[in-house]
């Protein structure tokens, strides 16, 4: 069956960031100067403390104020909290304050601080408090930043080199994200599994990525039933993305990444409801959407870890040909799993990808996806949800997230829950009872791991912001893609 597209044509958006770094440049319509508490404003903002505190102004982070000259870029006091506790999270959400103070300046400048923050954390926190806060995705060629085209980052000679070094390393991590948030946020009419494979396929050679793309009848031969069954009620074929990065020389360790690709939940037979958290079921592949991207930099990043990535693509549709609830499929591996609600269709197809990468000589498996209402009722929309089976594995997660401000806390893999998993015709439900529904769904996971050390990231909160606060813009996030470069690039066997 074939529909005419009623469809915008899918495109990336392509705005390039320039960032600069040493003095301060012509043509800037906004330069921030960063003011610790208890430490006058710099002389080079031209304005004394009292006249701050006269105009409403303290030191405390989130707060700043805009001077307005006869000419000249705007004069941005932004608040940096105290100078002794001014980490890389603390910079770039002042910078973030400072890019949303002057929504309409294009060009901007940040007089770099100095803080026990490395030069070079403070570039990277800097770019992507600027950029990140800044851009949204948009259908179309324009605006899909909200207009931030340059970024000066004003320092001493003596930091120019290593500065320097850094800004690669700050637009490599705000372009990851930036596709991250692209893809989530493109409707799954415009971005189908095909469609996802296609640009797998397009952005490898580049990155460095042998890409390879599983369709319907691989996927039979593979036995991937979890991925096939969730696929019936849809018009669009499936796709399992694999993505494999060598770095040169001896790898430091071998990691796998499995995410969820439901380019669009519609809950299958037992459909959603039509209210506002269902209409951005387009980003229920934002865990696969989020490896990717994170996989298009890592040759960039010089990443020394081998990661292979499995993106297992498909819609969730009610139709003639879906999974009726109370189907039993075979997964990948062989176990067998009676559906009892379609709508938990993310651990079906995780669930095959689980099985392919335990099969692969690999040290750690970390799956990132959009899995449960429960992790956003739980955790809201800032903190993802983490379980999983390893110590060592989860510590690495743990610090890679707190590195990047993508926040993370660990929830019980609680086996006593693991009866309510138990099918009387098959070897497991997919659904667990009414409550504690992460655990649940990550107990499932865990039933096809062959006891690899494994983490399960759960960013169906985090994977969407309704609110512009510090890196996330209203839309999309990104969420993820910043942490599991972070883990690739220190990831130890
Ligand atoms: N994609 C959803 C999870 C989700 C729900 C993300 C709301 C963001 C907001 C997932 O496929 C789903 O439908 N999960 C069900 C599982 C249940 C049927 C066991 C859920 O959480 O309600
Ligand atoms: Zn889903
Ligand atoms: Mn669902």
């Amino acid at each position: 069956m074939t529909h005419a597209a009623p469809y915008p044509p899918f495109s990336l958006p392509t705005r390039e960031l320039a960032v600069t770094v040493g003095e301060l440049p012509d043509g800037i319509d906004a330069a921030a100067h960063i003011v610790f508490s208890g430490e006058q404003p710099p002389a080079a903002s031209g304005i004394s403390a009292e006249r701050a505190a006269s105009l409403g102004f303290d030191a405390a982070v989130g707060k700043t104020l805009v001077l307005v000259g006869p000419d000249g870029p705007l004069t941005v006091l932004v608040g940096g909290g105290d100078r002794s506790t001014a980490d890389a999270t603390v910079l770039r959400d002042v910078v973030s304050h400072f890019a949303r103070a002057v929504p309409g300046q294009d060009r901007l400048a940040v007089v770099l601080p100095q803080t026990s923050t490395s030069v070079s954390d403070t570039v990277v926190a800097a770019i992507e408090g600027a950029a990140l806060a800044r851009y949204v995705y948009r259908i179309g060629e324009d605006g899909p930043d909200a207009k931030l085209s340059a970024l000066a980052l004003v320092c001493d000679e003596g930091a120019v080199a290593e500065a320097e070094a850094a800004v690669v390393r700050g637009l490599l991590l705000v372009k990851a994200t930036k596709l991250a948030r692209d893809l989530a946020g493109t409707p799954g009419g415009m971005l189908t599994a095909t469609k996802l494979g296609e640009i797998a396929l397009e952005m490898g050679p580049d990155a460095g990525l042998e890409v390879q793309v599983f369709g319907e009848e691989e996927l039979v031969e593979l036995g991937c039933g979890g991925l096939l069954g969730i696929n019936l009620g849809s018009v669009e074929p499936p796709a399992m993305i694999k993505l494999v990065y060598r770095p040169e020389g001896e790898p430091t360790g071998k990691l796998a990444l499995v995410g969820k690709g439901i380019m669009y939940d519609a809950g299958g037979l037992a459909l959603k409801p039509g209210d506002e958290v269902h209409a951005v079921m387009k980003n229920d592949m934002a865990g696969a959407g989020a490896i990717l991207a994170a996989m298009t930099v890592l040759k960039d990043l010089g990443c020394q870890a081998q990661v292979t990535g499995y993106l297992m693509c498909t819609d969730n549709m009610p139709s003639g040909s879906a999974l009726r609830l109370g189907d039993i499929v075979a997964m990948r591996g062989g176990k067998t799993v009676e559906v009892i609600n379609t709508d938990a269709e993310g651990r079906m197809v995780m669930g095959d990808a689980l099985v392919l990468a335990t099969e692969e000589p690999v040290d750690a498996i970390v799956d990132i996806a959009t899995l449960t209402g429960a992790a956003l009722r739980t955790l809201g929309t800032d903190i993802a949800a983490v379980l999983g089976n390893n110590e060592a594995l989860m510590n690495q997660v743990k610090a890679s997230a707190e590195r990047v401000d993508e926040p993370v806390w660990e929830l019980p893999l609680a086996n006593r829950y693991r009866p309510e998993l138990d099918s009387t015709l098959a070897d497991l439900r997919n659904m667990g009872g009414a409550n504690a529904g992460t655990i649940t769904a990550a107990l499932f996971l865990q039933e096809f791991v062959a006891g690899k050390p494994w983490v399960h990231i759960d960013i169906a909160g985090t994977a969407q912001s309704w609110t512009a606060s510090k890196w996330r813009n209203k839309g999309t996030t990104g969420f993820g893609t910043r942490l599991l470069i972070d883990l690739a690039l220190n990831f130890k066997a």
